[in-house]
C-alpha cells in the first residue's frame, strides 16, 4: 500500500512572519509567540506549528550548493521558526551501514540512524535547540519537563547553555543512571516523583498551566519542529547514497513525539513538492510488550489510545502508558501504510547486543527498533526487498547498568604477564 497523506490546511487567522499554530482537532489557529499555550484554548487539542512557505531541498541548500550549512538541525532552518537556536550543536548524526545485521535480517538495505550521537546522547537535543530558543522568544526563565531520562538530560544541558533555570520531574527509581547524572551535573533541580512517567507529566502540565514553568515536553509543538529534522536528514542522506528514499523507518515509541515529528516532516516535504507520494517511508513504531498502548490502538484499529496504568520494561526510556502525541502519530502510521509492533525485553537486549557487535552502542529503548524489524520480517509483514532505516534514539552510556548486564563479565586475573597468558590460553 502506498502512502496517502492528508495535506489539507485551514487558513490561519493569525500568523507571525508566516508561522502560526493550528489545533489538529478543530483547526483553530493562534499566533505563535504572543501568549504561551501548549494545547488549543477551545477544545484542548494538540497544536502544530504551520508555515506559509514550505521549503524544498534547494531552500535547505541540500545537494551540495554553496549555501549548504553543515549537517545538523539548523541546516534546515528554512523549515523551522527561527534561523538559529541555542545550540551545542546537534543533529548531523551518522546513518550507519550494518552489513552483517542486514544480511541476517534479510532486507535489501538496512541503515541505522544513530541519534545517540547527539551532544547529550539522544535525539531530544534536536527538540531542545528549538524549544529553548522559543522559551527565550516568549521570555520565560524557568524551564520544566517530565522525563524517563533523556529529555531531562537535554533540557538541563540546553537550559544551562541558555542561562536558564531548569526543573525536571522523574519517576523515582526508574531512570537510567547516565541520564540522572547528566541532569544533575548540568544543574537541573531534580524532583523524584513516587509514580511513573505519566504521573510526572500530569504534574508538570499542572505546573505549566499555573505559570510556574515553561513546559518542554513533546506536548510543546516547537520541540517536534526540531525533531522533524531527523526525517530531513534521513531522506537527504539516504537519497544521496542510494538514489532513492527508504521504504520504511522503524522507530521506538514512547510518547509518540518522534513518530508525529517524522509524519509532519513527510507531509511538509510532500506539500512543498520535494518528494512524491510513493517516496514517503512507512512509519513503523515499536514498543516494549509491557508498555504498548500505541500498538494496542493500531492492532485494534482504534482512533484513541487507552491509557495503561501499569507499565514495565527494561527499556525505561519508553516505559510510558499514556502517549500524549498519539492523536498526531496514529494518522502518521496509518496514512504512510506503516504499522506498530510490541517486542519482548529479551528481544530488545538481543538487538542491543547485535548493534554493539557492529560497533553501534545504543541504550535498550533504541534497540527496540531493530527488535521490531526482526519480528516484522519474521512474520513477513516487512518484505525482503525493502530499504529500511532503523532509528536508534539514545547512546549506550545512558544506561550503563543495562549495558553491563547485556555484555560479557570482566575476568579477574593476577597482576602478572605469565599468569595473564596462562589465563588467555585456557
Ligand atoms: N527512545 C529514547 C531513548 C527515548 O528517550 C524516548 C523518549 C523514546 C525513544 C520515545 O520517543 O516519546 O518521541 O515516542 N523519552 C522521553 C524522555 C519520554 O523523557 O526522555 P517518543
Amino acid at each position: 500500500m502506498s502512502a496517502h497523506l492528508d495535506l489539507d490546511e485551514p487558513e490561519p487567522a493569525v500568523a507571525d512572519d508566516g508561522v502560526w499554530l493550528t489545533c489538529i482537532e478543530c483547526g483553530e489557529t493562534f499566533a505563535p509567540f504572543a501568549e504561551i499555550r501548549y494545547t488549543c484554548d477551545d477544545c484542548d487539542g494538540l497544536l502544530e506549528v504551520r508555515y506559509a512557505d514550505l521549503p524544498t531541498w534547494d531552500d535547505f541548500g541540500a545537494g551540495g550548493s554553496p549555501e549548504s550549512g553543515p549537517y545538523g538541525v539548523w541546516r534546515y532552518s528554512a523549515g523551522l521558526p527561527f534561523e538559529e537556536g541555542v545550540s551545542l550543536p546537534e543533529g548531523g548524526t551518522p546513518l550507519h551501514y550494518v552489513p552483517r545485521i542486514e544480511e541476517e535480517v534479510g532486507v535489501n538495505n538496512l541503515r541505522i540512524k544513530h541519534e545517540g550521537m547527539n551532544p547529550t546522547g539522544s535525539f531530544k537535543d534536536r527538540g531542545m535547540t528549538v524549544g529553548v530558543r522559543v522559551a527565550k522568544e516568549v521570555g520565560v526563565d524557568r524551564l520544566a519537563c517530565a522525563s524517563t531520562g533523556n529529555t531531562s538530560a537535554a533540557l538541563a544541558a540546553y537550559g544551562a547553555r541558555g542561562g536558564m533555570e531548569t526543573l525536571v520531574l522523574l519517576p523515582a527509581g526508574k531512570v537510567a543512571a547516565g541520564k540522572v547524572a547528566q541532569a544533575s551535573l548540568h544543574g537541573a533541580r531534580i524532583l523524584e516523583v513516587d509514580g511513573n512517567f505519566d504521573s510526572c507529566l500530569d504534574i508538570v502540565q499542572d505546573l505549566a498551566a499555573r505559570g510556574e514553568a515553561y513546559l518542554l515536553n513533546s506536548l510543546n509543538p516547537f520541540r517536534l519542529e526540531g525533531q522533524k529534522t531527523i526525517g530531513l536528514e534521513i531522506m537527504e542522506r539516504f537519497h544521496a547514497d542510494e538514489g532513492t528514499y527508504p521504504d520504511r523507518i522503524v522507530l521506538p515509541v514512547g510518547n509518540a513525539g518522534n513518530t508525529a515529528a517524522l509524519y509532519k516532516c513527510f507531509r511538509e516535504l510532500r506539500k512543498a513538492g520535494a518528494i512524491d507520494e510513493g517516496d514517503v517511508p512507512k512509519l513503523t513504531g515499536v514498543q516494549a510488550e509491557g508498555s504498548a498502548p500505541m500498538v494496542e490502538a493500531v492492532e485494534e484499529g482504534n482512533d484513541e489510545v487507552r491509557r495503561w496504568e501499569d507499565v514495565e520494561t527494561r527499556a525505561t526510556a519508553i516505559r510510558i502508558g499514556n502517549p500524549v502525541n498519539a492523536p498526531k502519530a496514529l494518522p502518521g502510521i496509518r496514512e504512510t501504510g506503516g504499522t506498530a509492533v510490541a517486542v519482548s525485553d529479551e528481544a530488545i537486549t538481543d538487538a542491543q547486543r547485535s548493534l554493539a557487535q557492529e560497533g553501534v552502542g545504543v541504550e535498550p529503548a533504541s534497540a527496540a527498533s531493530l527488535a521490531g524489524l526482526r519480528k516484522l520480517r519474521e512474520s513477513g509483514e516487512i518484505g525482503a526487498d525493502e530499504d529500511v532505516v532503523c532509528l536508534t534514539t539514545g547512546h549506550l552510556l545512558k544506561d550503563p547498568d543495562a549495558a553491563y548486564e547485556a555484555g560479557g563479565d570482566p575476568e579477574p586475573v593476577p597482576n602478572d604477564t605469565e599468569a595473564v597468558l596462562d589465563h588467555l590460553g585456557e
